[in-house]
């Protein structure tokens, strides 16, 4: 079977949707990792009985040498591919040179890349909004892109348009992880 680790940094809840949806059934989730021993996707992970791992980023003097730790302990375990689902850390080059990842992103891009793209695309004049998942590069959200989902958001108040965008990440990111895999 297929292996993957998962990346997250607070609440969790596309990567509770990856572990419902995929784990055991076409691949299995092997760890899965918080850079934050305070996200609340942690205890949503042990419910579902999926290893855990905390790596503090707080514990590393510089973002290369917590991204050098990250790698080992993903090579070690030697997964066919890693899924950032809300992992709020900028990786360096010891990252995105050595480890085969995709991650999620609350706008269509290349519209919008970076932090608070809920809000700025909420905020456009851009009508299309919806999220996209892509492979992971140096450069922020610029990986090619493997699946998109779009939605009008033309008279939507910000709670149902936040509702809308993580009802496409749900629907799209297993379907991206199977697709990338070949599952
Ligand atoms: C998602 O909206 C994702 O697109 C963005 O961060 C959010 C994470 O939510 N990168 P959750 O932790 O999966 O609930």
């Amino acid at each position: 079977m297929k292996k993957i680790i998962i990346l997250f940094s607070g609440e969790g809840s596309n990567m509770e949707n990856i572990i419902k949806k995929l784990h055991n059934k076409s691949l299995e989730v092997v760890v899965v990792i918080a850079n934050n021993p305070k996200a609340k996707g942690i205890l949503k992970a042990k419910n579902l009985g999926v290893k855990t791992v905390i790596l503090d980023h707080k514990k590393f003097d510089k973002r290369e040498d917590f991204d050098k730790e990250l790698v080992e302990i993903i090579q070690s375990l030697k997964v066919d591919l890693t899924v950032l689902a809300g992992f709020m850390r900028i990786l360096t080059p010891s990252f995105t040179d050595n480890i085969k990842a995709i991650n999620i992103h609350p706008s269509l891009l290349p519209n919008f890349k970076g932090a608070n793209a809920q809000k700025r695309s909420f905020e456009s004049g851009i009508n299309q909004a919806g999220v996209t998942v892509h492979e992971v590069v140096t450069e922020v959200d610029s990986g090619e892109i493997i699946m998109q989902k779009s939605f009008d958001k033309s008279g939507m108040d910000f709670d149902t348009f936040m509702q809308n965008i993580h009802a496409c990440e749900y629907d799209i990111f297993p379907k991206a992880i199977n697709k990338i895999l070949n599952l």
